[in-house]
């Protein structure tokens, strides 16, 4: 295996922007990530697996251990259960996320249509708990098969155990102790469709010669795609990494007090209780900062939870620009918010 010297972080992640990382390497098999784990240890450095990279933000002067580029690819379809409609489908940690979906949907299966064109890997899938118009991907995990660093075993690990929520799992909590290797999602083949979503049902309500009973899954994937295209800004142009922070949850008497406030305040309820309000909402109707930019970093005009940086934007502005943003809405609201995007230094 080729450990790498002080190899630029900024290529990796989708807002182009972070430090140098000390050592790096590409990891294609299980026994590859335990000679690179084995390698942190001897050089007695920390280290960081990295997908996709688009939920990161890593800082200017880089990470000083190694990073583990996760590479363990492909994709099969495994066993049906005894339920006919379901089968297990199975993908490497490495595979690219939207790739991976599409292939689903190609070969018949249905479920993670509302997930098309999410960046990033399956790897990092269930960490986050990836969630989009209505659909969380924790709804279609099975297994996640992992490389427990306590132990050095590989494990199992079955959605119960995965504790999935709201942009959360145990992943996030037990961090650095699970690299995840491949993930196993349970899938149907009943072409049931969820386009339940708001924006989801006034795209297929414009289109007045589809019945809901119509829809098929390659539609859903096609509409999101779109949607996606028209509200998020291009990947290509901007350095960004989607939703920056949570949407807030907050207590039924919190939201009542608001609402008094900011009658066209949004919500909806939590299956595990409190109230979910759209941050993007507050930012844009209460503080107003839809599509303003300071320096390099900025929020999106169509967008306000969207972050996005110009090119040569550093770090510790869009640090600093954040946490201005959390500081007028705690202002504004009382509402303290929490970053989806994870630092990295
Ligand atoms: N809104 C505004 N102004 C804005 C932004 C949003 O008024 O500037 C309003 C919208 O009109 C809508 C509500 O806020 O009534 C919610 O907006 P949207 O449907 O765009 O969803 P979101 O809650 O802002 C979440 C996810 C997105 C995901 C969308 C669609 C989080 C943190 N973000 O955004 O995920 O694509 O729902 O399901 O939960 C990501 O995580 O990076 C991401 C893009």
């Amino acid at each position: 295996m080729i450990f790498q010297e002080n190899i630029s972080l900024a290529q990796y992640t989708t807002f182009k922007i972070g430090g140098s990382a000390r050592f790096f390497c590409l990891v294609a098999s299980i026994d590859e990530l335990k000679e690179a784990f084995e390698f942190a240890q001897k050089k007695s450095v920390p280290f960081f697996v990295l997908g996709g990279g688009s939920n990161l933000l890593i800082s200017d002067e880089g990470f000083h251990g190694l990073v583990i580029k996760m590479e363990i690819r492909g994709k099969k379809i495994g066993d049906r259960s005894q339920k006919l409609e379901v089968a297990t489908v199975s993908a490497g940690a490495g595979e690219m996320w939207d790739e991976f979906v599409e292939w689903t949907l190609v070969n018949g299966f249905n479920g993670l249509e509302n997930l098309s064109a999410i960046p990033g890997t399956v790897g990092a899938a269930p960490v986050q708990n990836i969630g989009a118009y209505g659909t969380e991907v924790g709804q279609f995990i099975s297994t996640v098969h992992a490389f427990d660093t306590h132990t050095m075993k590989e494990i199992e690990l079955n959605a119960r155990d995965c504790h999935f929520g709201y942009r959360n799992s145990m992943f996030k909590h037990e961090k650095g102790r699970y690299i995840i290797t491949h993930v196993d999602f349970a899938l149907r083949n009943d072409g049931k469709v969820n386009v339940e979503y708001k924006d989801l049902r006034n795209y297929f309500n414009d289109q007045v010669t589809i019945t809901n009973s119509q829809i098929t899954p390659l539609q859903v994937r096609e509409a999101v795609i779109d949607i996606r295209w028209n509200k998020l800004p291009d990947w290509n142009t901007w350095g960004t990494a989607g939703s920056f922070f949570k949407n807030p949850i907050v207590t039924q008497e919190k939201f009542d007090e608001l609402k008094v406030k900011y009658p066209g305040m949004p919500s909806f309820p939590e299956a595990s209780g409190g109230i979910k309000i759209p941050l993007g909402w507050i930012l844009d109707n209460v503080c107003q900062l839809k599509g303003v930019m300071t320096g390099g970093v900025g929020t999106y005009e169509k967008q306000a939870l969207v972050i996005i940086t110009k090119p040569g934007a550093k770090a510790l502005e869009v640090v600093a620009f954040t946490q201005d943003l959390m500081k007028q809405v705690k202002e504004a609201t009382g509402i303290m918010i929490e970053a989806e995007v994870e630092w990295v230094n």
